[in-house]
């Protein structure tokens, strides 16, 4: 093949994943990484000398984009990938976008209209998707092992009390404050969506109350569930959230016409299970195995993050801009992650309106997508327009006074939990 890819990074928190896989991999290399909180960037500095290689380091987006590169990796914001994914695609870059894929339902249009328009690559990095489970449940479905989805359930549990200071450093506006109930849903229902290839079409939101002592720590809003139906009638339930056990819960579950396949919840190298009925019905056999990395296994393992996920996005992504088939097959594109995003975005306005079911637009087609082109509601004041501000909970919005975000601070600085 001929030179590597050049790709940057705009976020070095959560970036680092993406950075550590891109020093490591063979058709890319980082090239440029941006962030506003320079120690990050001396790690990453420090980081991509003992690789051989001199990164170049932006404090500033609008001086980072110039530079040359044929891709950008976002983990800046949750709320913010979509505003930066359209000023990328349009400087000429290919996009991997972490999750969240936008904020409001105009966003996932001008997002839509960027990619088309440009015929640039847009991936999302959706990894939950990727887990060693995940991934052999999708790479099963897609064979016909358990017939067509009837019926799904996803679920992402994690307090993160614990850790608050340390993921919002007492900003009152950190994204992560401004958060309701159902935004941060696609960890959840996303796998579900990728293993399927099906729409989502309607959606129910519910919103569980929040925990008390999260006022104590800057945010208000509880769990969330989308109970979603899909274009052939199957339906989903999606649970995230901040709900009290330890450790947390990831897990999946899909019933189809001719079996069904599960996780166990968390705990590591627990097997997948997959019950497939035979030629007599209610006549079956299971299987129960870990699974193995099967695509590029020998790199892929050297990133257990997250279930083993962490290096599929970014392999993928680089594999669909050099227009190899595996990228096309596992990449996902950006009609899916606007599609797993907008399961969010519109229950919540499903929680706000008394549990009613909600239709979620198919902004594949551009005439759909006018009656959209300008809804910005959302909870952040910076984006929603008159009338569009969305309160943050259904249980009644709370105001949290400077000092606990002062306190929370503090509790960064002291590199002490949440309390
Ligand atoms: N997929 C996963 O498993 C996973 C896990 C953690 C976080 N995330 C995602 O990663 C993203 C980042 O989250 P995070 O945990 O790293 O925390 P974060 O959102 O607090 O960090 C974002 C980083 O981007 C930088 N940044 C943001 N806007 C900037 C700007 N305009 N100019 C310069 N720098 C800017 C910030 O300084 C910060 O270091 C989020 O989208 C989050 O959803 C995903």
């Amino acid at each position: 093949m001929g030179a590597k890819l050049k790709i940057g990074v705009f976020g070095g928190y959560r970036g680092q994943t993406m950075i550590d896989v891109l020093l490591d991999h063979p058709d890319a290399e980082l090239a440029a990484v941006c962030d506003k909180y320079t120690p990050l960037l001396s790690q990453v500095r420090e980081k991509a000398e003992k690789h051989g290689l001199n990164v170049a380091c932006y404090e500033s987006f609008d001086e980072f984009i110039k530079h040359d590169m044929d891709a950008v990796v976002l983990a800046n914001y949750a709320t913010e990938h979509a505003v930066y994914a359209v000023k990328c695609l349009y400087a000429g870059k290919h996009v991997l976008s972490e999750v969240l894929p936008c904020e409001t339902v105009a966003q996932a249009v001008e997002l839509i209209e960027a990619v088309e328009k440009t015929g640039l690559v847009y991936a999302y990095a959706e990894n939950y998707c990727y887990m060693l489970h995940t991934f052999e449940m999708w790479q099963r479905y897609k064979k016909g092992d358990i017939g067509t989805v009837t019926y799904g359930e996803g679920e992402y549990i994690h307090d993160c009390a614990g850790i608050w200071p340390q993921i919002t450093y007492g900003e009152r506006d950190h994204w992560r404050n401004n958060l309701y109930c159902n935004y941060y849903c696609t960890h959840s229902v996303g796998p579900l969506l990728a293993m399927t290839g099906l729409r989502p079409v309607t959606v129910t939101g519910f919103e569980c109350p929040p925990p008390e002592e999260m006022k104590r720590l800057g945010a208000y809003f509880g769990a969330g569930i989308e109970m979603v139906k899909l274009e052939n009638g199957a339906v989903l339930k999606s649970i995230h959230g901040h709900l009290k056990r330890e450790p947390g819960s990831i897990n999946y579950e899909l019933y189809g016409t001719k079996g069904m396949m599960e996780t166990g919840r968390q705990e590591v190298n627990k097997p997948l299970y997959v019950y497939r009925e035979s030629d007599k019905l209610c006549v079956g056999e299971w299987e129960d195995y870990v699974p193995e990395l099967k695509i590029e296994g020998g790199l892929a393992k050297n990133f257990a993050g997250h279930g083993g996920s962490d290096f599929y996005p970014t392999h993928f992504f680089i594999q669909k801009i050099l227009g190899r088939p595996e990228g096309n097959e596992w990449s996902i594109d950006v009609y899916s992650a606007v599609s797993m995003g907008l399961c969010g975005i519109f229950a919540y306005r499903s929680v706000l309106d008394g549990g009613k079911p909600i239709q979620i637009p198919d902004l594949r087609d551009p005439a759909v997508r006018e009656a959209y082109r300008h809804d910005n509601k959302c909870t952040n004041k910076k984006v929603a327009k008159d009338g569009e501000l969305l309160p943050k909970t259904s249980y009644g919005e709370v105001d949290i006074p400077d000092e606990v975000y002062e306190h929370v601070r503090q509790l960064w600085i002291d590199g002490k939990p949440g309390e």
